[in-house]
């Protein structure tokens, strides 16, 4: 076809070369995520669970359209959270371990928070032509409203990780008394399997109080909230023994508090180490040239919208900072639960 059309870089006949199938996947991709939310909410993952296998059986029971109930099911297939063999439906393993409310790992909070964050990003152009962010979750009061509920519904996403992470420290041959302390503990989801790993260690963990209400409910679940001491405030209004702890947790803080008080939080994690003692980063890591990959990429802009100087450091910047504080070579662990993009990094004093 000849397109008569020209545009400023050039005839358009020749342009149209280029397919434009990079950009149709961009702008289909918020679609996966409307058919799982849709699919949640229709609990259709429980409907199949509880034996209801077809289509027709399975609309009749969640009470919806039978044709939409077809669409919806064969995307999911399409998506990867459900298979289909002639007319039956059956649940993949990450739809059963994810998505049915009720079980340990349901991700169905998230979901709903995710929802409620793209109002945010609907924003983006103006905060980007603002540089002002649509709320500050770093800051006390907004961090009290938001985290509570935010916390919790991430829990499943680090669980698994944080089981990885207990076992390659060998946490379980930690000596009696040692002393973990769990910085911005939101679920304790970082420092429960360390607790769990061993019994006779002793975990601190220290959040805003509206959050430690989240981390002692977690704490309680999982049967071990009495070897924890809950610290209630602002990590950078309190003041820690110095050389106390065997192990310091940061679980997914730093990249809200920016570089300045990131540089801060990594001093002061220093100072309360005892000698020998392990900083646990967990983070989201953008290569060197913070042009990828693409999740920690786009996730700098969902701190550049929640946050006045948050940020996603590269593994280099945030080993600079290590070294400069005081700490020696960091090692990185992969996390099979995430991949390349969030690491876990560990740093002795
Ligand atoms: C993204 S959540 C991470 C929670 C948990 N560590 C995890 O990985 O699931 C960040 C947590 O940091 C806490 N937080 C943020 N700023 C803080 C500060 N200045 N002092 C203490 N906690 C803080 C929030 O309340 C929230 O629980």
């Amino acid at each position: 076809m000849k397109l008569e059309m020209k545009s400023e870089a050039g005839p358009a006949e020749e342009k149209s070369q280029l397919p434009p199938m990079q950009l149709m996947q961009v702008l289909h991709t918020p679609w996966a995520f409307y058919a799982v939310r849709a699919a949640v909410e229709l609990d259709l993952f429980s409907v199949i669970k509880q034996g209801k296998k077809t289509a027709c059986e399975i609309s009749s029971q969640a009470n919806i359209d039978p044709r939409g109930a077809e669409v919806l099911l064969n995307s999911l297939v399409a998506l990867g959270f459900l298979s289909k063999h002639e007319d039956k439906f059956e649940n993949a393993e990450v739809a059963e371990t994810y998505l049915i409310p009720n079980t340990p790992l349901f991700m169905g909070h998230y979901i709903k928070i995710n929802a409620e964050m793209q109002k945010a990003w609907y924003q983006l152009a103006d905060v980007i032509r603002s540089g002002k962010p649509v709320m500050e979750v770093n800051q006390q009061i907004v961090a009290e409203e938001f985290f509570p509920a935010l916390a919790s519904s991430i829990f499943p996403l680090n669980f698994f990780n944080a089981n990885v992470v207990a076992r390659e420290l060998k946490i379980d041959e930690l000596a009696k008394g040692s002393r973990v302390l769990d910085v911005a503990s939101g679920s304790a989801v970082w420092s429960i399997p360390f607790a769990q790993a061993n019994p006779e260690i002793s975990i601190d963990a220290l959040d805003f109080p509206q959050v430690l209400n989240v981390t002692k409910e977690y704490a309680n679940k999982f049967g071990v909230d009495s070897r924890y001491k809950f610290i209630g405030g602002d990590w950078h209004e309190c003041k820690l023994e110095s050389n106390s702890y065997d192990v310091v947790i940061l679980g997914h803080i730093l990249h809200s508090e920016g570089r300045v008080r990131s540089e801060q939080l990594i001093a002061w994690c220093q100072e309360i180490l005892k000698p020998g003692g392990q900083l646990v980063i967990a983070e989201f890591f953008l290569d060197k040239e913070k042009t990828g990959p693409v999740p920690p990429a786009l996730f700098a802009i969902n701190m550049f919208l929640a946050t006045a100087n948050g940020c996603v450091f590269s593994q280099e910047e945030l080993e600079s900072i290590l070294k400069s504080k005081g700490f020696g070579k960091s090692r990185r662990l992969e996390m099979p639960g995430y991949g390349k993009e969030s690491p876990i990094l560990i740093a002795s004093k």
